[in-house]
């Protein structure tokens, strides 16, 4: 169970040369159940990554703790633990992905880090992950650089998938991908979701997605959380005035 308690981010930006505070996440409180599907949504600056990268304990909090299993994740000594409990699939594949590294050692790195396995097994495991994602073997050799948008995004998908971690985090998993990719990979989050019995949580902007893929749907604006709504895909399950504005 990953729970955020209060958590805010602060960052300081320049703006007409003078050093201004920008709040990107104001104090919120959220709990990823076991098994759960979850989605975040919100216009775009509204503090989704943000909120997603204190989540994964990648940017530390300016208040707030995240607790997994009831450890926190910003004091936690062992890292590794953490890791392959919770992934998360970046928004910018191009900065998350090493450019020089091969598909096949950016998928195996987390497998490497993460689990002990033979090579035999690893390369088994790599092609099988290769397969399910629709990467084509001869894409092995290529370099993180010469790939294109969806196939980065693909990769970043089977680097997380492959330590079969509790909880996923998607950040904009679809956006760039063109109509059938995106219902690949859809359908392909069911089969994962049914067969790691892992909890995830979906971030996007497009509501209809979020109401396809999950069935609790927090609703951001400005930094806070303004709705959790249970809606099992029922777009009527709505009450705050931004989320029924979304859906328009
Ligand atoms: N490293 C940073 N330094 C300063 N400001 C930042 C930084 N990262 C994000 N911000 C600002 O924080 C706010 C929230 O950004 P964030 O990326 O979390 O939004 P988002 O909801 O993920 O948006 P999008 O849907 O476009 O991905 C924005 O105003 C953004 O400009
Ligand atoms: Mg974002």
């Amino acid at each position: 169970m990953l729970v955020a308690d209060q958590l805010s981010k602060e960052y300081t930006v320049k703006e007409k040369g003078k050093r201004t505070r920008l709040y990107a996440v104001k104090s919120v409180s959220l709990t990823i159940r076991p098994g759960e599907r979850y989605a975040l949504v919100g216009e775009s600056g509204s503090g989704k990554t943000s909120l997603a990268h204190m989540l994964a304990g990648i940017t530390v909090p300016s208040k707030g703790k995240v607790l997994l299993d009831g450890q926190d994740i910003f004091s936690a000594r062992k890292r590794r633990s953490i890791y392959k409990k919770l992934q998360i699939i970046f928004q910018d594949t191009e900065s998350s992905l090493n450019p020089q590294m091969t598909v096949y050692k950016l998928i195996a790195e987390p497998l490497r880090n993460l689990l002990k396995l033979s090579y035999v097994e690893e390369k088994k495991r790599v092609q099988e992950l290769m397969n399910r994602m629709g990467l084509s073997v001869e894409l092995c050799k290529r370099k993180a650089r010469e790939l294109s948008g969806g196939q980065r995004k693909r990769v970043s998908i089977a680097r997380a998938i492959g330590v079969k971690p509790d909880i996923i985090i998607f950040d904009e998993a679809f956006s760039g991908l063109d109509v059938i990719v995106r219902k690949n990979i859809l359908e392909l989050l069911h089969d994962l979701y049914r067969e790691l019995e892992c909890s995830y949580l979906m971030i996007t902007h497009d509501i209809d997605v979020a109401l396809y893929s999950a069935d609790t749907i927090f609703v951001m604006k400005d930094g806070e959380i303004v709705e959790c709504a249970k809606c099992k895909g029922n777009k009527k399950c709505f009450k705050h005035e931004y989320s029924r504005l979304l859906l328009q």
